[in-house]
């Protein structure tokens, strides 16, 4: 009764659930669904038509195909970009410069004069012209009780939660490390930290306290926002938990704000304030901060080939920009489609497709809070009914899980909503690829495989930029987006111009979303991507560009593997598991996957005296990895080898570990170079009783 008098008294009411929010739910409209049945036969060279982009082709009507309009955005990027800027995006100070950059010492900047609020942009602008029009669906762990948050609740929830930061101290240019689950809170809680100026960090909820200590640290984060609990796929999370083991490691957290997902009863320090009560005593305005186009926006921590994970840095306007362009021409978005992208928010996807993309172009988006077999694996297909989705993006490390059920988990589900597929993270394997194409959207939808990173802050390969019912070919991404001027590299680190070759894929042009440093170490950021080809952004992938000139991907060209379509490097595998006393050495490497992509394999030597078992020692080792990264990055794997193939320098030899983890010891190739060729035959013949 206290704590409701004290409330009442400031004004606020019983603490609101910031998640409850039903009852305001407009249906939203759903768009037609377009056939592809009458596209043009691909000849090889036929170029395809566009949408008209109506910034460009009133300036200039002969730009009518992508082959033009992407010419045109390469050959004038002033011109394209300043004019899609302008009309796509609210500026509060406009800018007079486009395109700033120093290459010698990879500076990039984006309409530099330019003042503008990413809240505002995603937000307001739009509750201001339709505030009943749904801004966000949660698809919740149980299936059947989505919440519907239009874009008015989502700008009052953000206000309030903006105001709560700034209250307690946040200021602009602080960093804010958020650890939740999928959810409006995360959305608003973003979104929060964009309308103060304040930096987010979102942390995957499925990664360790030592994973979220070390990236609160790099970050010199002061704040934390959590909640209670996290559920998916029935089971519970203790997320509070986890950041009271991480806070405990790191001296500059000041405040953890802690939402309600369950209402479950948690541990409250100190430092911890609630932030459903903290959010309905604040006001529903709050005046937005007036950000530089190149102010920092968020940063997100990747994983490289070497080192701990870097924090990828995105600036305001270039950003916001490039994920609002991407989405809407990549999925040819239309207002009242219904956009579910299923990829967490602790992912680039869920920051450029769940959030920043959509709601820059007033979209209804989808928080998807469960898992792809939740509890059944029926589960994407029941909710794309339920909600009327339009576009449905994914990995297809979910769809070679799927595609191992019966069709009729697919059948027994009303797909008709379904305009555009999108897939995203790995390569789309061609049985992934019918499975989806076929069965899931009946041969009638548009499937677009995408290209892009981290770094890259939007699509940069897509079959389709822009051109509903373009030829699309299986199991590649294809086509350049606008802007983009993809380069493949050889050997010799120059250019190669023909078709029909393999490359490094580097990019030749900056485009508004290139990532713009890594936090705290821009010379990590130029020595990884700016400086193995100069002149060009380097993408650490291989690509393959056909005869037609599309382009395939062909994987990491690093040591960086690619598990469930997130990123991994070996090293970060390898130091926790060098933690353990009992093992001399590891190498960790990647091997192909059937469901997974790619799985983890761990060769080890232990030291000579150990006091445990095989068995006790892996056991020791997994729950080592998780606990210091997270579940994902566990080995498939762990070989006891007598030794590693080393050079006579002590290099390890990685791609004979390949070879064998392949299950292809007979491409190993030349071994006389090892230190001692005879360890190999000893690591294949224990790899052949594995079990
Ligand atoms: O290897 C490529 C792979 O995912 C890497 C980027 O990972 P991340 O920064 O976590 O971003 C994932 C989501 C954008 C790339 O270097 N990758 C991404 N998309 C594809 C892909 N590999 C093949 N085909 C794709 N469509």
């Amino acid at each position: 009764r206290l704590l409701s008098k004290a409330l009442q008294q400031a004004g606020g009411g019983a603490p609101r659930r910031l998640y409850c929010t039903k009852g305001f739910f407009k249906s939203p409209h759903r768009a037609a669904t377009t056939s592809s049945a009458t596209s043009p036969k691909f000849d090889g060279t036929s170029d395809i038509t566009s949408t008209p982009i109506p910034e460009i082709t009133d300036a200039y009507p002969d730009l009518l195909t992508h082959r033009s309009i992407h010419q045109f955005s390469l050959e004038q990027p002033d011109e394209f970009w300043g004019r899609l800027a302008k009309s796509r995006l609210e500026w509060q100070e406009e800018f007079s410069t486009v395109t700033d950059h120093d290459f010698k010492n990879s500076h990039f900047r984006w309409f530099p004069e330019g003042k503008l609020n990413v809240s505002v942009n995603c937000v307001d602008r739009h509750a201001r012209r339709h505030p009943d029009r749904v801004a966000l669906i949660w698809e919740k762990d149980e299936p059947g009780q989505q919440e519907y948050v239009t874009y008015k609740q989502l700008q009052d929830d953000v206000c309030r939660v903006a105001n709560v930061l700034r209250d307690s101290g946040v200021k602009k240019g602080d960093r804010v490390a958020l650890y939740l689950p999928v959810s409006p809170l995360a959305v608003a809680s973003m979104l929060a930290c964009t309308r103060i100026g304040a930096i987010h960090s979102v942390v995957f909820a499925g990664f360790s306290a030592e994973a979220l200590a070390s990236r609160i640290k790099d970050a010199g984060a002061e704040t934390v926002i959590t909640a209670d609990q996290a559920v998916r796929g029935g089971k519970v999370i203790e997320l509070k938990k986890v950041v009271d083991e991480a806070v405990a490691k790191c001296s500059s957290i000041k405040r953890v704000f802690v939402g309600m997902r369950t209402g479950a009863k948690v541990n409250m320090g100190p430092k911890d304030i609630s932030l459903d009560e903290a959010a309905s005593r604040a006001s529903t305005q709050c005046s937005p901060s007036v950000q530089g186009a190149e102010d920092l926006l968020f940063l997100l921590y990747t994983s490289g080939s070497t080192g701990s994970p870097k924090g990828v840095v995105h600036s305001t306007a270039g950003y916001l920009l490039y994920a609002a362009v991407t989405h809407k021409h990549a999925f040819d978005y239309r207002d009242g489609d219904v956009f579910g992208c299923v990829a967490d928010i602790g992912w680039i996807t869920g920051h450029s497709y769940v959030v920043y993309g959509p709601l820059a172009n007033g979209a209804t988006t989808v928080l998807f809070e469960s898992t792809p077999t939740y509890p059944n694996p029926g589960r994407y297909w029941d909710t794309v009914s339920r909600l009327g989705i339009t576009h449905f993006y994914c990995a297809p490390t979910a769809l070679r899980l799927l595609l191992r059920y019966e069709d009729e988990w697919v059948q027994r589900y009303d797909r008709s909503s379904l305009r555009v597929l999108g897939s995203v993270g790995e390569p789309l394997n061609h049985e992934a690829w019918h499975w989806f194409n076929d069965l899931v959207g009946e041969k009638r939808c548009d499937l677009v495989d995408t290209w892009w990173q981290t770094e890259t802050g939007g699509i940069m390969l897509s079959p389709r930029p822009s051109s509903p019912g373009a030829p699309i070919l299986p199991g590649m991404p294809m086509r350049p987006m606008f802007g983009m001027r993809p380069v493949l590299c050889g050997t010799d680190g120059k250019e190669i111009p023909e078709n029909g070759v393999d490359g490094a894929l580097c990019v030749g042009s900056v485009w508004p979303g290139i990532a713009r440093t890594v936090y705290g170490d821009h010379k990590r950021y130029i020595d990884t991507y700016m400086a193995p080809y100069p002149g060009y952004y380097f993408s650490g992938d291989g690509a393959h560009r056909d005869k037609d000139g599309h382009y395939h991907i062909t994987g990491r060209m690093d040591d960086v593997i690619n598990v469930t379509g997130h990123r991994l490097g070996t090293a970060e595998v390898e130091d926790a598991i060098t933690e353990h006393e009992e093992v001399a050495e590891v190498a960790v490497v990647g091997y192909p996957h059937d469901v997974k992509g790619e799985g983890v394999f761990a060769f080890m030597v232990l030291k000579e005296e150990t006091h445990s078992t095989n068995e006790e020692i892996t056991a020791d080792l997994k729950k080592l990895v998780r606990s210091q990264i997270a579940g994902y990055a566990v080995p498939d794997v762990f070989l006891v080898c007598s030794g590693l193939p080393k050079t006579r320098s002590g290099k390890i030899m990685r791609r004979i570990l390949r070879k064998i983890a392949s299950g292809k010891p007979e491409e190993l190739g030349d071994i006389s170079t090892l230190a001692d060729p005879s360890v190999v035959e000893a690591i294949v013949n224990a790899h052949a009783a594995l079990p």
